[in-house]
């Protein structure tokens, strides 16, 4: 499948009928009595960056590693550019399936330079091997498109933690992929590096217009980087969506509380007082949601959840005993650098977290109101 065919095919993928790249179809993995892969299902689009996010252990190596082709299903298939390439009873070896891949240690060659270890793919291609010249033309824009220029001879010893990862990814790419597979890349490096190399795969993931399955447990990543996520969770796909719905309209408190610090309020929706009007009784705060947010919660008088984002809450002294507002003392201030955290004591004796700007702070004592932006709440069964 690599060589000749993966040539032929655009850097666009599959055929152009809107038709995906990539295909799981009910996979799964079981390391004895552990299912680390659960039946997942999934498409990926030709040219889309697809994530897998989700917290340790719940199964995205291993689903990476079985599209990688370096671990075999119990059950399931996997179709890549509409050909089976695993299941239980068939497997297309890893060589032949035409996918790049950066893994969280780089596996950077250390007995070999930067030039040798991007045009480490090319050399070993089954089918026609590039002319020398084409091998150096191929490796220099590679090296060019991740911004290491001029490094073609420097031994990969001598390379820095980030300049490591850009070779890897030269590397993954030189043999224009349509498929490329990331898993955690990104976590080695420090905060400023990061944002650098995100920014970098994104470009590089554009410019090439290639499909990247993404794996990630850093939530920023995946809302950053993503068309669409996975949100995975005991070897199974919890919620899949593009960042925004994930983030704004969770469908189970798994997602919800994984993505973003929430706080949790026990409410009932107040009969007679109009549809989408709630009680947080503990806190005395009446709180008017739209009808359609309260849909499907049961009926008036019944307890809920209301469930708010942190970056939901606005501290706010004018707001102190206003009747949509949950009156705090301020208790605590914490400076983070872009904004401050306050720790305040509602009515109930509870301590909830509220961000404000990092100007005109409010000091420890002070008597406020925390307003809650109703647009960002969701209301569960309690
Ligand atoms: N080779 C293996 N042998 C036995 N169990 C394994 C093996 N690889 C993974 N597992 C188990 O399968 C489950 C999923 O592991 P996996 O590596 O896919 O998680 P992950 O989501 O990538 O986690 P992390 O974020 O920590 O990398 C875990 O319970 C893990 O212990
Ligand atoms: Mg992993």
């Amino acid at each position: 499948m690599v060589g000749a065919a993966q040539e032929a095919t655009p850097a666009t993928g599959a055929s152009g009928t809107g038709q995906a790249v990539l295909e799981l179809r009910g996979l799964t993995k079981r390391f004895g009595e552990t299912f680390a892969v659960e039946g997942v299902s999934l498409d990926v689009q030709p040219g889309e960056v697809f994530t897998l996010l989700g917290p340790s252990g719940c199964g995205k190596s291993t689903t990476l590693r079985l599209i990688a082709g370096l671990e075999h299903p119990d059950g399931g298939e996997i179709r890549l550019r509409n050909q089976l390439i695993a299941s239980a009873r068939s497997m297309v070896p890893p060589d032949r399936r035409g996918l790049g891949m950066v893994f969280q240690s780089y596996a950077i060659w250390p007995h070999m330079t930067v030039a040798e270890n991007v045009a480490f793919p090319l050399k070993v291609r089954r089918s026609t091997r590039p002319s020398r010249a084409e091998i150096r033309r191929r490796v220099s824009e590679a090296l060019d498109m991740v911004g290491l220029s001029g490094l073609e001879e420097r031994p990969s010893t001598q390379l820095s933690g980030g300049q490591q990862q850009r070779v890897a990814l030269a590397r993954a790419i030189i043999n224009r992929p349509d498929v490329l597979l990331l898993d955690e890349p990104l976590s080695n490096l420090d905060a400023t590096l990061r944002e650098q190399m995100r920014g970098e795969i994104k470009r590089v993931q554009r410019e090439l217009n290639i499909a990247v399955v993404l794996v990630t447990h850093d939530q920023t990543e995946a809302l950053m980087l993503s068309d669409r996520v996975a949100v995975m969770n005991a070897g199974k796909v919890e919620q899949l969506g593009a960042p925004a719905d994930i983030y704004e309209r969770p469908t189970s408190p798994f997602v919800r509380d994984f993505l973003g610090r929430v706080a949790v309020f026990e409410a009932t929706t107040t009969p007679g007082a109009g549809a989408g009007s709630l009680e947080i009784a503990a806190e005395r705060c009446r709180l008017q949601l739209t009808e359609s947010q309260v849909d499907g919660v049961g009926s008036a008088g019944r307890p809920v959840h209301v469930v708010c984002k942190l970056e939901d809450l606005r501290i706010d002294e004018a707001a102190h005993g206003a009747a949509h507002a949950i009156d705090v003392v301020v208790e605590d201030v914490l400076y983070l650098g872009d904004r401050l955290e306050y720790k305040v004591r509602t009515p109930s004796g509870r301590e909830l977290a509220v961000f404000g700007p990092r100007r005109g702070g409010l000091a420890a004592g002070t008597r406020a109101g925390v307003v809650i932006d109703p647009h960002g709440v969701t209301v569960w069964d309690s």
